[in-house]
């Protein structure tokens, strides 16, 4: 059986790399990989972690890229790969523009369409902006859904999908997170603190990424302001921000956040640091989706600037607090979480709602079952 995997981005790099290598162990598939590169830098970092050679890269990203320039360069491209791959099956990963444009190109064609981290919805197609209509479109276009939860699950059954071809395995990135953390210490580790210039004693570390779209503009800056509030408030404190290299990002976190004393902003980590430095935080703040999972399992808290959440399981489990992306609500929310450790204490539980670190081989099982 021939099957083709599709990704474009950093988190589908990072959540596709554990199907990748199961999917490579088995005698019975043949694995093939196709990247667009959407993301370039940000890929060829996971690429490099996870040592995984694309056998075709379309490298379509350019600068401040439009969501136009994403879908109609990929889509011409994956055209030709398609016809002259021939899958039996392409597998797509969540929510991006690259998964949606990679299942309608296998659509077109007739090809058969698994999606990893199916079932995902905020029920509002403007949060997150456009991943909510994307996952939405690969759901529709797919044959087989891998949900990573029950309530994923839930919502496809909900919307009239076939309950025999959608399972429940866990979230890839669990795998991944798992992999990682177990992964042999290597010396240089115990040098990354100083290396990144964080190396202030034993302050307490806020981690914080932020890069969605609909927060362009007037979101960013008052994410901003709530971070230089918190940094001015506690000068104990270390706020860590790997930038997002998108210079809608770029340009007002610098110009607000460059020169504070007690906020690193650096470049985007690889994955084996990202992960250990998430371990290391006291908390996190973030607009991602994979780090809501991943924090979840580390039992770090999380404070989600964002108006709406597809991933509801942190926060009902108590682990994770939406709080938008008002400049005041991010500072009091986490001095609530820095002054009062019984609230910290309560948040900080670690959560296993979002996979064991086995749907990888979970998804490989259904497709040797499914698939021919
Ligand atoms: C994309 C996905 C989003 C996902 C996010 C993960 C879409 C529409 N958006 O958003 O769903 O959550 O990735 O990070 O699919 N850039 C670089 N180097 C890189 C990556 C990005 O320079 O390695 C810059 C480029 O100027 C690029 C811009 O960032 O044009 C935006 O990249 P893009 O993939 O369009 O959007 P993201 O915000 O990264
Ligand atoms: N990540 C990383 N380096 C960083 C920031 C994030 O490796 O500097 C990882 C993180 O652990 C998670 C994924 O990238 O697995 C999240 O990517 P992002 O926030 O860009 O996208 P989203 O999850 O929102 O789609």
């Amino acid at each position: 059986m021939k099957i083709l995997t599709i990704f474009g981005t950093r988190p589908e790099a990072i959540k596709l790399a554990p199907v990748i290598k199961e999917l490579q162990k088995s005698a019975l598939i043949e694995s093939r990989v196709c990247v667009t590169a959407q993301h370039r830098e940000m890929l060829d970092q996971v690429l490099e972690v996870f040592h995984i050679v694309p056998d075709c890269d379309l490298d379509i990203m350019h600068e401040d890229q439009s969501l136009f320039d994403i879908t109609s360069c990929a889509l011409r491209l994956l055209e030709d790969v398609l016809k002259e791959e021939g899958p039996d099956i392409v597998l797509i990963q969540g929510d991006t523009t690259t998964a949606f444009v990679a299942s309608l190109a296998a659509y077109y064609l007739k090809i058969k369409i698994g999606h990893v981290e199916a079932g995902l919805r905020t029920a509002d197609k403007f949060n997150p902006f456009p991943e909510e209509i994307n996952r939405r479109l690969v759901d529709v276009l797919s044959d087989l859904w891998f949900a990573p939860t029950q309530k994923a699950k839930a919502n496809l059954l909900r919307e009239g999908f076939p309950s025999g071809n959608i399972f429940v395995t866990g979230n890839t990135v669990i795998d991944a997170l798992f992999f990682t953390l177990n992964r042999e210490v290597p010396i240089a580790r115990q040098q990354w603190l100083s290396d990144l210039g964080l190396s202030r004693g034993d302050s307490r570390l806020i981690l914080v990424t932020g890069h969605r779209r609909e927060s362009f503009g007037e979101g960013f800056k008052q994410i901003c302001y709530g971070l230089q509030k918190i940094a001015e408030h506690n000068k104990d404190l270390q706020i860590v921000y790997p930038v997002h290299l998108n210079p809608r990002v770029q340009e007002p976190v610098h110009r607000i956040l460059g020169g504070i004393e007690n906020i690193s902003l650096i470049e985007p980590l690889d994955y084996e640091r990202f992960v250990w430095l998430m371990n290391q935080c006291y908390l996190v703040l973030t607009d991602s989706g994979g780090i809501q999972e991943e924090a979840s399992s580390l039992g770090k808290p999380i404070l989600v600037m964002r108006e709406k959440t597809e991933r509801p399981e942190a926060v009902e489990a108590g682990i994770a607090r939406l709080v938008g992306t008002d400049c005041d609500k991010i500072f009091t929310e986490t001095q609530r979480l820095l002054d009062n450790s019984a609230i910290y204490e309560k948040m900080g539980k670690a959560i296993s709602t979002f996979g064991d670190g086995r749907a990888a081989e979970r998804i490989v099982e259904i497709l040797l079952n499914h698939v021919k």
